[in-house]
């Protein structure tokens, strides 16, 4: 079976695969109150056959909606309509974690019920437009927040974690993606702040860093991930073009709270990506971009399988189809996403999608009775306007069509396959150090151990006989030595690359450990073989080649 297919640990939590299921605003909350309605739980609980499904974004307080009718996390009638909502899934054999949504400067005072003008980290207004209950409208300038009110959205968040619980979630996981506030503190246009919460890299991550402290305080950070979205471009948000200066640090900085997950959109390409996989030390999970054009195409599997991610999230394409594990399993067919009913509307294009067991085919048709069409998509940048005709979904800039008319879902990077309880991965340069320093010292004190007490034996005693075995021996260590520093050159350059070293170090030590039996007696060739397996072991192990998943 494909490793996508077998279960995952996430910190004690059990995922029957290693599917997981996006986060995906539609937009079908209940007035008065924003509250999760009936729909919305049967929705959930037809996409229970994800290993993890994330809630579409929720609001954390009033202030924290941006657009109509997405649901809130911060009243009783809202934790009660979630109830519903947790209950379904987990009827239905699902799990699943609330995603907190604070748009901060994406909204508009016509889209809240207070009229409450939206904030920002600094009053700069984005470029574009926002779909409201009076049409489309430009956005306006945001007002700069306070001390006061920057920490009144961090214990915001907090609060709605605490609520996402009660509400029965499995855990929660934080917007920082896509152009809102926490993205907007990680900028360097939305933030133009001068103090402790501008300015330089770690002060632009305080916020994100805040958040998830106060989180993973209330909750327990094994009930605590976060969506990054570096490089994207989304809601006019523009990262600093140093993308590691600024997320590599905020990465391990999240990664020492010990986290359940991160979740990366990944935008920038694979090389971005698998430097904050190897900086993270728990779940990875990658909403991937592989440019596929089919979705038969299991490149994205594959990403499980080579080690890239541990989990992967699809988001058009789980919409669009309730059973997607199965049907990824099966390689297919798919039913194709129908933009024009994303967002707002009836249960069409809802509910209504089919699984392979009901009847099939689903036309696509454009909404009838629903909200209007292209107003609805203008009004939420993550989905890109265009794609009303053709289903192309085009997030980021840098991403190209993540969804083509076909149904095929754009790439993904995966990582490692087992299941079992979270494991620290040291950052690449650190697990490369190590290997090579272990590899070394092993290497260094058993050889030279050997070495001398070889070269005693035969200055004492001249035995012409030990030599054929002592000098290959020894020799051996040279070209494992030399591995070593070309692992760490190519590495340096091609972080994926370190799998296949780790197997080729494991490989010599056997291959050489086999020649060793040809020692003299069976005693010095048992010796030697353990001191290469010793040695290979540690490289393999150091290098993270025996790795299944991050769990
Ligand atoms: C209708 C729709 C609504 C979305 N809403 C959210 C959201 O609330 N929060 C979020 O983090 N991403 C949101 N996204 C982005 C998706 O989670 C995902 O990153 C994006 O669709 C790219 O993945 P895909 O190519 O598998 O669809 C949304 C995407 C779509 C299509």
């Amino acid at each position: 079976m494909d490793i996508a297919f077998k279960p995952y640990n996430l910190m004690g939590l059990s995922l029957k695969n290693r599917i997981v299921m996006a986060p995906m605003t539609r937009s079908r909350a209940l007035e008065p109150g924003l509250v999760p309605s009936p729909s919305m739980a049967t929705y959930y609980a037809q996409r229970a056959g994800a290993g993890l499904i994330i809630s579409e974004g929720a609001q954390p307080s009033p202030e924290g909606q941006g657009y109509t009718s997405t649901p809130g996390l911060h009243s009783p009638e809202q934790i009660q309509g979630w109830r519903r909502v947790t209950d379904a899934v987990h009827t239905a054999g699902g799990r699943i974690f609330a995603q907190i949504m604070h748009t901060g400067r994406i909204g508009h005072p016509d889209n809240s019920s207070e009229s409450i003008i939206p904030l920002g980290p600094s009053a700069v207004q984005p470029k574009g437009r926002i779909f409201t209950a009076q049409g489309m409208q430009d956005f306006v300038v945001p007002r700069e927040m306070t001390e006061a009110d920057i920490e009144k959205a961090i214990q915001d968040f907090a609060a709605a974690a605490r609520n996402a619980i009660e509400a029965g979630f499995d855990g929660v996981e934080i917007h920082g993606a896509n152009g809102y506030l926490v993205h907007q503190f990680l900028s360097v246009n939305a933030n133009q702040r001068t103090d402790a919460w501008g300015g330089s890299p770690e002060n632009r991550a305080r916020f994100a860093v805040r958040v998830a402290q106060a989180v993973a305080d209330a909750i327990g950070p094994e009930r605590t991930g976060i969506r990054l979205s570096p490089g994207a471009s989304f809601n006019d948000i523009e990262d600093d073009p140093d993308l590691l200066r600024t997320y590599l640090p905020l990465v391990e900085k999240l990664g020492s709270l010990g986290l359940a997950y991160l979740h990366v959109i990944e935008q920038a390409g694979r090389q971005l990506t698998q430097h904050l996989r190897d900086a993270w030390p728990t779940t990875f999970m990658l909403n991937p971009d592989t440019g596929m054009n089919t979705p038969t195409d299991d490149r994205a599997l594959r990403l499980i399988k080579d080690g890239s991610t541990d989990l992967l999230s699809f988001g058009a394409l789980f919409l669009a189809n309730p059973d997607l594990p199965k049907r990824l399993a099966l390689k297919g067919p798919y039913n194709t996403p129908d933009p024009s009913s994303y967002f707002g509307g009836d249960d069409h294009g809802y509910l209504d999608y089919p699984t392979l067991d009901s009847q099939p085919v689903h036309e696509t048709q454009p909404a009838t009775d629903s909200q209007p069409v292209q107003e609805a998509h203008e009004a939420h940048p993550e989905v890109s306007p265009a794609s009303a005709a053709t289903t192309t979904f085009t997030e980021p800039a840098t991403r190209s069509s993540s969804l083509r008319p076909s149904g095929r879902p754009a790439a993904s990077a995966g990582s490692a396959d087992s299941a079992g309880p979270a494991r620290r991965a040291a950052p690449l340069w650190g697990r490369t150090l190590v290997a090579g320093a272990a590899s070394a010292v092993v290497n260094i004190a058993l050889y030279g151990a050997g070495f001398l007490s070889g070269a005693s034996m035969i200055m004492a005693s001249p035995q012409p006989a030990l030599i054929p075995w002592f000098a290959p021996a020894v020799a051996s260590f040279l070209p494992l030595a030399i591995l070593g520093v070309i692992a760490w050159l190519i590495t340096r350059k091609r972080p994926a690359a370190k799998r296949w070293f780790a197997w080729a170090g494991l490989a010599f030590a056997v291959i050489s450990c086999a020649s060793l039996l040809s020692a003299p007696d069976a005693a010095t060739g048992i010796s030697l073989a353990a001191m290469h397996l010793v040695a290979g072991f540690a490289w393999f192990i150091a290098l993270g080649g025996g790795r299944k998943s991050a769990a």
